[in-house]
């Protein structure tokens, strides 16, 4: 490489190094927690569903069109989310499961810090969950989730600390609101993770597990909780703050979205379980959810609304991951926005937007939607 070559490079790099420090500046922190921004007011969330990255450049693409099947690997996953977290700038990146694909990983835990190297690597902070394939390699269900609390940047946690809870990666995050405003010291947004888990393990029941009593009735003590602080502690607020669910496989209540009655595409099978554990229910009683977001089922990537709780995919994002050739990998985008008080300081949200991202080769964004707005009854059909 000649010197002129290796001048521009190191240009270009504290070019880059500057920018990041800039955007990183503007991004509101509390204590290693999260906050909206000063400046706009937002709060933006990426989520990144069924990597299934294996072995990086040595792991080949799936269903892609003949004429991209040399020259493609994991490394193009990798690429995507570059080319993702630059175009994005999020606050939060998302992994909801199937991160890695334990059957074709050599070393489960190289796989999994190569697949989120790129959130590290541009210091995004970031949280995952489980899938149902990230355990078929060299590490259990619990060893992933240990080693991904343990990863730099991460605020995944294992579990609730002193509750006895089933599976394994069940937290929730709160976003606190604009430093020096009146919700500065509030969570504004609340965000909730858990772990599907895999397969039944009950001998009478087939397919998918569900999401369990121990884990619905954390998640319930945890938004109710929330709420009255939100709505008791000075200075207190009429309504709960909103809260957006994570979680990889998705329940039998997205079965009954039909078209038109949502935004994007089903070209895949609703593989929820086969049995119906309640956690819609749940959720809808808890009274704070707007939305839940899953992954699993790559070729989906709707959203649609039932009894006031948006029901989302993201769509498959990973090359090594079952897709459709031709039919661009994505990755879903949610901006919650936050409303100007009548003293003109930032407030509690005012409104939640999605749209997906595109791996084309114009990074297009497509189903731009509000998800939920304050005072309104949008997104419905
Ligand atoms: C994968 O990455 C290679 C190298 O950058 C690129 O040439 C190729 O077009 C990518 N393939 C796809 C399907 O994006
Ligand atoms: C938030 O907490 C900080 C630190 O304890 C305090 O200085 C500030 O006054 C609080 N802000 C509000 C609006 O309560």
């Amino acid at each position: 490489m000649g010197l002129g070559i290796r001048l521009l490079l190191l240009l270009l790099l504290v070019g880059a190094a500057a920018a990041a420090a800039g955007s990183k500046e503007e991004k509101g922190s509390s204590g290693g927690g999260l906050r909206f921004r000063r400046g706009s007011g937002t709060f933006k969330v990426v989520q990144v569903a069924d990597m299934h990255y294996a072995n990086g450049g040595r792991t080949g693409c799936r269903d892609v069109l003949p004429s991209q099947v040399a020259g493609c690997s994991d490394l193009n996953t990798t690429a995507f989310l570059y080319r993702l977290f630059r175009a994005e700038d999020p606050d939060l990146v998302v992994f909801t499961g199937d991160n890695i694909f334990g059957e074709d990983a050599t070393d489960s835990a190289k796989s999994m810090d190569a697949a989120i190297a790129p959130a590290i690597d541009m210091n995004l902070r970031w949280a995952a969950v489980l899938g149902n394939h990230d355990q078929e390699g060299t590490l259990s269900r619990e060893g992933v989730m240990r080693h991904l609390v343990g990863m730099k940047n991460t605020l995944s946690r294992f579990n609730p600390e002193g509750v006895e809870i089933d599976h394994y990666g069940n937290y929730n995050l709160e976003v606190g609101g604009v430093e020096g405003t009146m919700l500065a010291n509030k969570s504004a947004l609340n965000l909730y993770f858990l772990d599907s888990g895999d397969y039944s393990t009950v001998p009478s029941i087939r397919g998918y597990d569900w999401i369990k009593p121990s884990q619905q009735f954390w998640f319930q003590q945890t938004s109710s909780n929330l709420q009255t602080k939100y709505k008791e502690e000075q200075p207190k607020q009429k309504e709960p703050a909103p809260g957006l669910v994570y979680f990889h496989i998705p329940l039998p209540e997205f079965s009954s979205l039909k078209a038109p009655h949502f935004k994007g595409v089903k070209q895949d099978p609703i593989s929820s379980p086969s049995i119906n554990s309640g956690f819609f229910a749940t959720m809808v009683t808890a009274g704070d959810v707007k939305a839940a977001f899953v992954g699993h089922d790559h070729l989906n990537d709707f959203c649609g609304k039932l009894d006031g709780i948006q029901l989302c995919y993201a769509g498959g994002f990973g090359y090594h991951a079952y897709g459709k050739a031709g039919w661009s990998r994505r990755a879903r985008v949610v901006s919650v926005q936050l409303e100007k008080t009548d003293s003109g300081e930032w407030g509690g949200v005012k409104s939640i937007r999605t749209w997906k991202r595109l791996d084309d080769p114009h990074f297009t964004t497509i189903d731009s939607q509000v998800l939920w707005s304050r005072g309104s009854n949008v997104g419905g059909y």
